[in-house]
């Protein structure tokens, strides 16, 4: 049977997406059979970052209501032939999906992936609930300032209320990222450091990624960080991998830029 890996927010826009297909494509390259299920009804994306988009005809909500079957609505990936992924619909009633249809689809699902990774909306809105419902592990992505890490403690509050795995007396595994982190901000008391926010939402830590504009530029092309062995957020991206896999994987050093001359001279 394989794994549910949940990726939630309290907050939007702190990197759940990017997350989920930088997993997936990390959990595929090491051998895994994963698919990433896009649950965020109404505002798709993430077969943005898969580079996906195009290949997209029927989506998770006609699986559920039966207009086509499984294999029909999942997309293999061009580069990882272990990676399908199944979109959100574009639909904007939030409201549409259905506590005993998903299960229904996640059941199946297990039967057939090592890991099913779902990418879920921010917050406690109805689809948080059905992406929780089943989970077996819930990664909390939280950006390292105040709003989101409260967001995010809000959530992390209710997990265990909203899910299946609880009910039946046992755990949901629970792990914090913290996405976007700035050096010189830390270092500057501008931003919460890594002990901040660990010390308010106490759960452990997963990974840790720097803020890196290659990430905008990866998404354009459709192309997951992941795979680029130069970038700072790509080596984030494959020790989270590492570490979801059961690997002790040291963090990241997350240091400030060195400082060119003129800026150690006058700044
Ligand atoms: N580590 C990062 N560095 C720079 N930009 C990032 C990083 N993580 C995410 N982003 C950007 O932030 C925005 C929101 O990310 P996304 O993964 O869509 O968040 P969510 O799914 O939580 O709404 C996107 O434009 C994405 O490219
Ligand atoms: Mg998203």
């Amino acid at each position: 049977m394989g794994e549910v890996i949940t990726i939630t927010s309290g907050k939007g826009g702190v990197g759940k997406s990017t997350l989920s297909a930088n997993l997936a494509v990390g959990l595929a390259e090491k051998g895994k059979k994963v698919v990433a299920v896009d649950f965020d009804i109404g505002l798709r994306n993430l077969d943005m970052i898969l580079g996906l988009e195009n290949r997209i005809v029927y989506d998770v909500i006609d699986v559920m209501e039966g207009r086509c079957n499984l294999s029909q609505a999942l997309i293999n990936d061009k580069r990882s032939k272990n990676l399908y992924f199944l979109p959100a619909s574009q639909t904007s009633d939030k409201n549409i999906l259905d506590k005993e249809k998903v299960e229904k689809l996640i059941k199946s699902l297990k039967e057939e992936f090592d890991f099913i990774v779902l990418d879920s909306p921010a917050g406690i809105e109805s689809g948080f609930e059905h992406s929780i419902f089943l989970a077996d592990r819930a990664i909390i992505v939280t950006t390292p300032d105040v709003s989101a890490v409260r967001d995010a403690d809000r959530v992390i509050g209710i997990i265990d209320a909203k899910s299946q795995k609880a009910k039946d007396g046992q755990e949901v595994l629970k792990h914090i990222i913290i996405n976007r982190i700035k050096p010189e901000m830390v270092n500057s008391g501008s931003m919460l450091s890594i002990d901040d926010v660990l010390s308010i939402l106490a759960l452990p830590l997963i990974g840790v990624i720097p803020d890196d504009e290659g990430i905008i530029t990866s998404t354009n092309e459709g192309e997951p960080i992941y795979y680029n062995e130069k970038s700072a957020a790509g080596e984030a991206y494959r020790r989270i991998t590492k570490r979801v896999l059961g690997e002790e994987v040291s963090f990241m050093d997350i240091k400030p830029e060195k400082k060119g001359f003129f800026k150690r001279l006058f700044g």
